[in-house]
């Protein structure tokens, strides 16, 4: 399939893996790479440039295909090597790049010179808006129903992608509930160049973290995820446990008086727990509402090749057959 997102990164399938926490390692990004989508190391798990770089290197040595890095920009008081880990990703020759949380301004001249592809993740059509207007090559747009941080304004895939189509120039691809060629074709009809994928891409073979975490994303239903930190204005999109539970009971209790300290204990440091250790209880882990289409472990490849042929059936067959009469 040819699309603005395939000619824009090289790839062969419209599919990128969107970074993830203690996910988006070499392991990942390669396998999604070299099944034809674009894979994602995930900057601020490996935290230094040092790493960063070694983990680039790693990375090329399992494929040779395309793929990218993400570097999230969180409000926070020690900031990561920013400039650092700009300079490993365009020193590794890197030529993709997925950004998400503030805008990417600061950095976009960096990238630019290097050649470097920018997709900018947000989750509201002006966020989306502000990105094409600093020179971002495409957007990622997350809907409510996303892993992670889905914003504050609770609009779902099925309003956003169509606002997004209307308003932006520039490519953009659907994140968030995205996990076969059903939704791929969906994306498509709403104006997407590709799909995004986060949970989906955690249950597979090659995602390198503990069995438990695939197990309980199989056992999930679309049910079973909470919105955690909403009365702090940085909602995320969590599976339910028994952490998540506790912290929703301080939330309710605390009411507007909640400060970040009040849950630390649920919130901070727990991913090496929960995505190493196969620890399900540490703490709040992203994961979206998709959890409830997600009944198998397959390897990267069989679950790409899977999404292209269900879309291209749904196309050529399902929908031509009703246009035929
Ligand atoms: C475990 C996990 C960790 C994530 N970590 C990050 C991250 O560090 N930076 C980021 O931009 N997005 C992160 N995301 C969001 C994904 O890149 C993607 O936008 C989201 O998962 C899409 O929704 P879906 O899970 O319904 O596919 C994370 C998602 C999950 C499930």
């Amino acid at each position: 399939m040819k699309t603005a997102i395939t000619e824009l990164f090289g790839i062969k399938h419209p599919i990128i893996q969107g970074g993830m926490h203690y996910v988006g390692l070499a392991e990942m990004a390669s396998a999604v790479s070299n099944a034809g989508g674009l894979g994602i190391i995930t900057a601020l798990t490996l935290g230094t440039p040092e790493k960063l770089a070694d983990e680039i290197a790693r990375c090329k040595d399992m494929t040779d295909k395309p793929f990218g890095v993400n570097l999230t920009f969180l409000p926070t008081v020690n900031a990561p090597d920013y400039p650092g880990l700009v300079k490993a990703i365009i020193d590794g020759g890197v030529k993709a790049v997925e950004t998400a949380g503030n805008n990417p301004a600061q950095v976009m001249p960096y990238f630019k010179d290097a050649g470097v592809k920018v997709i900018h993740k947000c989750t509201a059509v002006r966020h989306a808006l502000k990105a094409q207007s600093i020179g971002c090559d495409a957007v990622s747009v997350d809907g409510f129903e996303c892993g992670g941080h889905p914003g504050e304004d609770d609009v779902p895939n099925f309003i956003l992608l169509p606002r997004a189509a209307d308003e932006l120039e520039i490519p953009f691809v659907s994140s968030g509930g995205m996990a076969d060629g059903r939704s791929l074709v969906a994306s498509l009809a709403m104006g997407a160049a590709g799909m995004n994928m986060g949970t989906r891409f955690i249950a597979t073979k090659e995602a390198p973290v503990h069995d438990n975490v695939k197990a309980a994303i199989v056992a999930a239903s679309e049910l079973d995820t909470r919105l955690v930190m909403r009365p702090l204005r940085n909602t995320e999109r969590v599976m339910t446990n028994d952490a998540v539970e506790d912290l929703l009971r301080i939330e309710k209790e605390k009411g507007d008086d909640l400060k970040f300290e009040d849950i630390i204990e649920q919130v901070a440091g727990v991913y090496p727990r929960i995505m190493t250790e196969g620890d399900m209880d540490a703490g709040a882990w992203s994961c979206g509402m998709v959890a409830g289409l997600i009944n198998d472990i397959p390897t990267c490849q069989e679950l790409v090749d899977r999404i292209m042929a269900q879309a291209e059936e749904i196309i050529t067959k399902r929908m031509g057959a009703m246009l035929a009469g």
